[in-house]
């Protein structure tokens, strides 16, 4: 598997619409990436999938085992449904409190229980020091000892949903001092890109050293959505 791209469907759609988005899904035919769709909690028994290239994942995970976790959803309810992947650390979670130390809890108990990781990292605006990117993988991995698998998705937050993207050189610079780091690291990885991508701007993005996108409103367009996806995949 060479590219990922996965939905972040956050807090939008209905049985209705899934069903509407997963019947054209379940009939690409992927020759070289992966998809990882990312529902609302709720919607994962509708998932019903029947495509080797699409894998399920949630938007969040609990950091801890521990029942005693009202309103929480344990990995192993997760994998229950199918999910092996969670979003960890996403900007619109960090915005409500999520600490770097939570975040660290989330991996611990993800990777305790075979589920990937897709880690968030992004700087708030655009004049912020790009080191808060490192410094955020670095928190989030802190005490890891075993071999492990990690997806991180580069998204400044200030292209999240904005329209507006970062240059090319931008996103290299970012990729490739987190590539210095993590070739450290007994870590299989793949950087995507997050933050705006649409059917009119994911080639541009595409020539970027990443391995792929997290792709936000789009997904709901499930149109728009397949053209990137066979656009990266004919790549
Ligand atoms: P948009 O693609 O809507 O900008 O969202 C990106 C995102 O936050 C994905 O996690």
């Amino acid at each position: 598997m060479h590219k990922i791209i996965v939905a972040n469907y956050k807090m939008n759609g209905s049985k209705k619409l899934y069903r509407h988005i997963l019947n054209k899904l379940n009939k690409l035919e992927l020759k070289d990436t992966a998809l990882i769709l990312c529902p609302p909690f709720l919607y994962l028994p509708f998932f019903k999938i029947s495509n080797d290239a699409i894998h399920l994942g949630v938007q969040d995970i609990s950091n801890t085992i521990n029942k005693k976790s009202t309103g929480q959803i344990s990995p192993k309810m997760a994998k229950e449904f199918g999910a092996e992947y969670s979003i960890v650390g996403h900007s619109e979670r960090r915005s409500l409190g999520e600490t770097d130390e939570l975040i660290n809890q989330k991996i611990n108990v993800l990777l305790s229980s075979d589920m990937t990781p897709i880690l968030c990292v992004g700087e708030k605006s655009k004049d912020e020091n790009l080191n808060i990117v490192l410094k955020q993988l670095k928190d989030a991995i802190k005490g890891i000892k075993n071999h492990f698998e990690l997806i991180i998705a580069y998204e400044p937050v200030w292209a999240i949903g904005t329209g507006e993207i970062p240059s090319i050189a931008h996103v290299n610079k970012v990729a490739k001092s987190l590539r210095k780091f993590l070739d450290k690291v007994d870590v299989d990885y793949k950087i995507l890109y997050g933050g705006s991508i649409s059917d009119e701007n994911y080639q541009d993005m595409a020539r970027s050293e990443i391995d792929g996108f997290l792709i936000g409103g789009i997904s709901l367009e499930v149109n728009k959505f397949i053209e990137i996806v066979k656009g990266i995949d004919n790549e």
